[in-house]
């Protein structure tokens, strides 16, 4: 359902500066794939350049059959709002809304009728285990809380893919391990494919697999096999042969 064929980005400056290299990738759909990789490896970009936030420099991308850069202006606002959900490592929730004003807000922008809206967000918010806290404001809530509110608002479209940019970067490890079940369990119901960056061994050992970039190159991947344990135990030894700047495992949970 995704696909990178040979995708390069340059950023233009002063010196021009080469972030990614020649990435070929390919995600099946209700796949859950997680990216790992050292700082300024490039993951940021692969995301945004996905995501439709930046253009390659060279290269292509195509998300269910269409190539979102090929679509102009309104075709591509409205393609990203339908086809793509996004999470951030900060939330990006609205402090002066509710949870479930901050989750229907994609549906505002699409002129959805109130009655509507609420229906939606309240089966979502059923799904995803948060009703308890829809009247709520953001300064009300834990990170874990804020977070999985934020991946309600990501699915209200029902997207086919979800992007999460380190969703559990800001999060201890119990309000991590909710929000990776959240992910899990959206992935498995809802067939969601799922492409996450993270530097966190744990959150990544969700995944079916998992990516490795360095210096803007796909480095090697791993796949998870029966255990999610193994599979940490890997992804770590992996990140270890790796090396990287030290700050990279800075975040592991043991
Ligand atoms: N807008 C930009 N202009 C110039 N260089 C950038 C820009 N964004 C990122 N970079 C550079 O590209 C490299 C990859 O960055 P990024 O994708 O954010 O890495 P990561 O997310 O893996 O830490 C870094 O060296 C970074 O400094
Ligand atoms: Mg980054």
């Amino acid at each position: 359902m995704l696909k990178l064929n040979d995708v390069s980005k340059v950023y233009e400056g002063k010196v021009a500066y080469r972030a990614l290299t020649d990435i070929n990738l390919e995600v099946e759909q209700g796949e859950f794939v997680a990216i790992m990789g050292p700082s300024g490896s490039g993951k940021t970009t692969l995301l945004n350049i996905i995501s439709t936030i930046d253009e390659p420099t060279t290269g292509e991308v195509e998300i269910n059959g269409k190539g979102p850069h090929t679509l102009k202006k309104n075709d591509l606002a409205r393609f990203r709002r339908r086809e793509l959900g996004f999470v951030f490592q900060d939330f990006n929730l609205l402090h002066t809304l509710t949870v479930e004003e901050n989750i229907v807000l994609p549906l505002t922008l699409d002129g959805t009728r109130v009655k509507e809206m609420k229906q939606k967000a309240g089966s979502i918010a059923e799904k995803l285990g948060i009703s308890h806290i829809m009247g709520k404001r953001t300064y009300e809530i834990s990170g874990g809380q804020a977070q999985r509110a934020a991946v309600a608002r990501a699915m209200i479209h029902e997207p086919a893919l979800l992007l999460a940019d380190e969703p559990t970067g800001n999060l201890d490890s119990k309000a991590s391990k909710d929000v990776m079940e959240m992910l899990v369990s959206i992935n498995e119901k809802e067939k969601t494919s799922l492409l996450m960056v993270t530097h966190d061994p744990q959150a990544a050992s969700y995944s079916d697999r998992v990516i490795f970039i360095r210096d803007g190159k796909l480095h090697s991947e791993i796949h998870r096999g029966e255990s999610r344990q193994a599979f940490f135990q890997k992804i770590i030894d992996m990140l270890s042969l790796m090396g990287g700047d030290g700050n990279d495992l800075s975040s592991v949970r043991i």
